[in-house]
């Protein structure tokens, strides 16, 4: 390929994959190069899963790129994302509004309501464990989002959209959601004063849709108990590698994408999260869960990402993937993620680990 149009195709990547929130080790801006190696190992056109898919940008990644994607999560609102950016390959009909542009304006048009997200999240709600208002949304735009979280439920209970539409509808609140959320990276707490974005009305764009070639399929669980059944050419595997659990992290975007009203607990007003915790986040647990997953899976290719200052160090993690095929690694330099002003700068190595099953 030449180098003009290996830039213009890289550039049409970057524009298509763009997910507009930040997110814990996501790989939206190192997808040309996982995929670039990938595909160096196995040919476009195989079946590959992203079990840990989070934004499913490397999904999306790998679909465009020719590979039929399984894509997964242990948390609902990265299923979301994966439904709406693999298996909408157009806009769907939205019979009910009469096309897709309409159910944007039905978003956009749709009034608020003074209900769980304005009492417990809203900067003048009335939390019920008793504490001062939670600052994560302007008082409007929590209403907002109660109002659209009420409409879609209405719409899914009387059948008048489909499993994909309703995900859609999901994946924009949750987009547009994040822009205005008054937080610095994670939802684990929410700033001291509103931010200029966070008093900004939240607005809902047209989402791009993409026709990738492949047959992909998404579904939602942890790892450990479907690795097993995973019938595919290759797995490519995410995990978190710090102490952060995505699920107190993010715990309004699963919120949104669970439909429920939990238990606001605490200052943070988190939902209960322990259950869905990740054994990757504890230093004392990764190592065994990397073995569990990788003695589960039986697939010829797993690919890893790891990043040099994970939980698992790299001795220990080379001595376990060591155990279950011949190991081949990839390195990117890559600027360290930082959720507020106290995280440490700097750059660090990513790693891809390629494990060629014995
Ligand atoms: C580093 S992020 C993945 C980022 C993703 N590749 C991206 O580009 O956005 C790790 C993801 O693993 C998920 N996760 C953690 N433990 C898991 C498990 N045991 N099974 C499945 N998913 C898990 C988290 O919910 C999170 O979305």
């Amino acid at each position: 390929m030449s180098v003009l149009l290996s830039e213009k195709r890289n550039s049409n990547l970057k524009r298509k994959n763009i997910m507009s929130f930040r997110y814990l080790g996501n790989k939206t801006k190192l997808t040309e190069w996982i995929v670039g190696e990938i595909l160096k190992i196995i040919p476009a056109g195989s079946s590959i899963a992203d079990p840990m898919c989070g934004t499913a940008s490397v999904s999306l990644a790998l679909a465009q790129a020719g590979y039929s994607v399984t894509a997964a999560d242990a948390l609902a609102f990265p299923v979301i994302h994966a439904r709406a950016r693999l298996l909408a390959k157009q806009a769907p009909s939205f019979k009910a509004f009469g096309g897709y542009d309409k159910a944007v304006d039905w978003l956009r048009s749709i009034p608020p309501v003074e209900g769980y997200f304005f009492r417990e999240f809203g900067d003048a709600g009335c939390p019920t464990n008793g504490r001062r208002p939670r600052l994560y949304f302007s008082a409007s735009n929590a209403a907002r989002i109660d109002g659209v979280r009420e409409g879609i439920r209405d719409l899914a209970r009387s059948g008048t959209i489909n499993q994909l539409e309703h995900s859609l509808l999901l994946h924009s609140l949750i987009l547009s959601t994040n822009k205005i959320a008054n937080i610095s990276g994670t939802y684990g707490y929410f700033l001291k004063e509103l931010s200029r974005n966070a008093q900004r009305p939240i607005t809902f764009e047209s989402l791009h849709f993409e026709q990738t070639p492949g047959d992909h399929s998404v579904f939602l669980g942890p790892l450990e108990k479907h690795a097993s059944n995973l019938s595919v050419e290759a797995v490519y595997l995410d995990p978190p590698y710090t102490k952060r659990q995505y699920a107190g992290n993010y715990h309004i975007l699963e919120t949104l994408a669970q439909e429920d009203e939990p238990i606001a607990e605490g200052d943070g007003g988190l939902r209960p999260w322990q259950e869905q915790a990740s054994d990757f986040c504890y230093r004392r647990f990764a190592g065994k869960a990397f073995r569990k997953i990788l003695e589960q899976l039986n697939v010829p290719h797993i690919f890893i990402s790891y990043s040099q200052d994970g939980q698992v160090h790299e001795d220990e993690l080379l001595v376990i993937l060591n155990e279950f095929g011949k190991v081949t690694i990839q390195e990117q330099p890559y600027n360290r993620y930082r959720s507020n002003n106290k995280a440490k700068e700097g750059i660090l190595m990513e790693r891809l680990y390629h494990i060629e099953r014995y």
